[in-house]
């Protein structure tokens, strides 16, 4: 048993839809969430800024006792992940694997289409990863950049939204997809615009799923998880607007008492 907390990251409210599959299958696990909106949106950042970056609230995590670390992040992960690994002296593990597995395990997978960042579409890294795993599948990868700020301006569920989907998502309309990965942690929050411009044949796979399975049988396989009896504690840091993340947490986390502090990476918490 191991009730220290999980070390949680995203460039802003993204990491909340992974964070929100995390509170209802591990409900026992603490976990500490760092929002990296001072540097929001990562899809348009260099690797090397997102690689710092992700350092930066690596180490802030570890300092805070963390036995490991979810890079709930597309981008972080593709750009940063490895280099995570080898820095910290955690596991740390990130969205895109399981991601791509889960397309696999759909039934019908011939025809994936990907959505993410510019940054993440940029590597290459999930039409790389899901031929790996089955070399002749057709893979339609898309960056929809402009999708983020919908989502972290929290302006899902209005005509625009849905507007904006339309027009980023119009190449995959018409390409008989069997399933469409979300991969930027932001794109859950837009799952019903997504049905809407797909229609109900597209699976719509949401990365987090099969990440928070991996690491809730990575701390059951290593005897870490928590105190069964306990409910775990969120604890929100910002590096830009706490009150922000604060709003968007309440609500997609469903727990209006939940606080934000505000984080100066360099200087320790405000
Ligand atoms: N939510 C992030 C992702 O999964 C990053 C979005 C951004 O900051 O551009 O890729």
């Amino acid at each position: 048993m191991d009730n220290r907390p999980i070390g949680v990251m995203d460039s802003g409210l993204g990491g909340l839809s992974v964070m929100r599959i995390m509170r209802q299958q591990m409900p026992h696990e603490s976990l500490i969430f760092v929002g990296d909106q001072g540097h929001f949106p990562y899809g348009t950042k260099s690797a090397t800024d997102i690689r710092r970056f992700a350092l930066n609230i690596g180490h802030f995590l570890v300092h805070h006792h963390v036995k490991m670390m979810v890079v709930a992040c597309n981008t972080a992960t593709a750009e940063a992940l490895p280099l995570l690994q080898v820095k910290l002296p955690i596991p740390v593990f990130g969205v895109v694997q399981p991601g791509a597995q889960a397309a696999i395990a759909v039934k019908n997978h011939q025809r994936v289409g990907v959505i993410a960042t510019t940054a993440t579409t940029k590597t290459d890294i999930y039409p790389r990863t899901l031929h790996q795993l089955s070399p002749d599948i057709t893979v339609f990868s898309l960056a929809t950049q402009p999708l983020v700020s919908i989502v972290e301006h929290r302006q899902t569920g209005t005509p625009g939204a849905q507007q904006l989907v339309n027009r980023q998502l119009s190449p995959l309309v018409g390409q008989h997809l069997d399933s469409l990965i979300m991969g930027c942690t932001h794109f859950p929050f837009l799952r019903t615009e997504f049905r809407r411009t797909l229609g109900g044949d597209v699976t719509l796979i949401d990365p987090a799923v099969e990440t928070v399975k991996q690491v809730h049988h990575y701390l059951q396989a290593h005897k870490l998880l928590a105190d069964a009896n306990q409910r775990g504690r969120v604890r929100l840091f910002s590096t830009g607007s706490a009150d922000h993340l604060m709003q968007g947490a309440r609500v997609w986390l469903h727990d209006s008492t939940l606080f934000g502090h505000h984080l100066t990476l360099d200087e320790g918490i405000q």
